[in-house]
């Protein structure tokens, strides 16, 4: 058995959904522990200002415009990463979106859009990276799910369906892609980030206020996600939940 904690060092670590959240802290502490990363989203001015930062610091980063809805640009950040830093170690498929609202309220247009993000997002990056891993015998698959993808709850129907969906299509890639690719899920609790400013139902939006007080860091996923990587490469960490400790769901 390799060395226990492996250098994050070099790994080229592509991130979607970095412009914000668990997607930004993932970027920033896997950039201080000097893996090069590169950050996709649709906000441009958001990546390059935290590109810019980690640079001014000594990291490597590169920021590129995605919208993960598009296969065709979920390919090409994965290209970008191949021309950039060389191949891709580990893709984060980490980009989502949250409108909750009851199934009567009838948002038909937010249901296309949760499912469009949340599952055809996750498909495309693999479909994206898997090619990569295949020609290098080597790459690590992270996704990101939820409790949602766990338990079921009133006016997350559609929400929840996506991370069930993540979860179910992340054991697939498991069992199907052999002994030397990696494939983990990442399930958070309540977390600090922009995710539940999306809810334009407002009894649902008033609802879920109580989970943002207790909501913790976006940096407690990022450190998941680090514990995740530095396993030796025979280690598959297939799963991890983190709740807040004041989550009672
Ligand atoms: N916060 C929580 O409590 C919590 C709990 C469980 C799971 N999660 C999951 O954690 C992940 C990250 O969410 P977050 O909490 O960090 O929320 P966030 O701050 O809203 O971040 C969401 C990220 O996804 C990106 N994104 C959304 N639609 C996109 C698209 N079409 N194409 C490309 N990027 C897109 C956003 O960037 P742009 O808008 O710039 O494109 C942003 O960077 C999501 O999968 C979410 O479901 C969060």
């Amino acid at each position: 058995m390799a060395e226990w904690n492996e250098k994050v060092e070099g790994k080229v670590v592509v991130i979607t959904g970095a412009s914000s959240g668990i997607g930004e802290a993932m970027a920033r502490l896997l950039a201080a522990h000097g893996a090069k990363v590169v950050l996709g989203a649709r906000r441009a001015d958001r990546l390059e200002s935290i590109v810019g930062e980690i640079r001014a610091g000594g990291g490597h980063a590169l920021a590129w415009t995605v919208d993960v809805r598009k296969h065709a640009e979920v390919k090409a950040l994965v290209k970008a990463a191949v021309e950039h830093f060389g191949r891709v170690d580990v893709m984060i498929n980490n980009a989502g979106y949250m409108p909750l609202s009851p199934l009567a309220a009838d948002k038909v247009e937010e249901w296309d859009q949760t499912i469009d993000v949340n599952v055809k997002g996750v498909l495309y990056g693999i479909s994206a990276a898997l090619p990569v891993f295949q020609a290098q015998g080597h790459g690590h698959l992270i996704n990101v799910s939820s409790v949602a993808g766990h338990r079921v709850f009133p006016d997350a129907a559609v929400y929840c369906g996506t991370k069930f969906a993540v979860r179910a299509i992340s054991e697939g890639f498991r069992q199907e892609v052999g002994p030397h690719i990696r494939s983990t899920i990442i399930s958070p609790g309540a977390v600090e980030s922009e995710l539940a400013s999306h809810i334009t139902h407002a009894p649902t939006a008033e609802a879920v206020k109580g989970l943002v007080d207790v909501a913790i860091p976006a940096e407690a996923i990022a450190q998941a996600v680090l514990y995740a990587i530095r396993q030796p490469a025979a280690v598959d960490v297939n799963e991890i939940l983190i709740r807040p400790t004041a989550q009672t769901f």
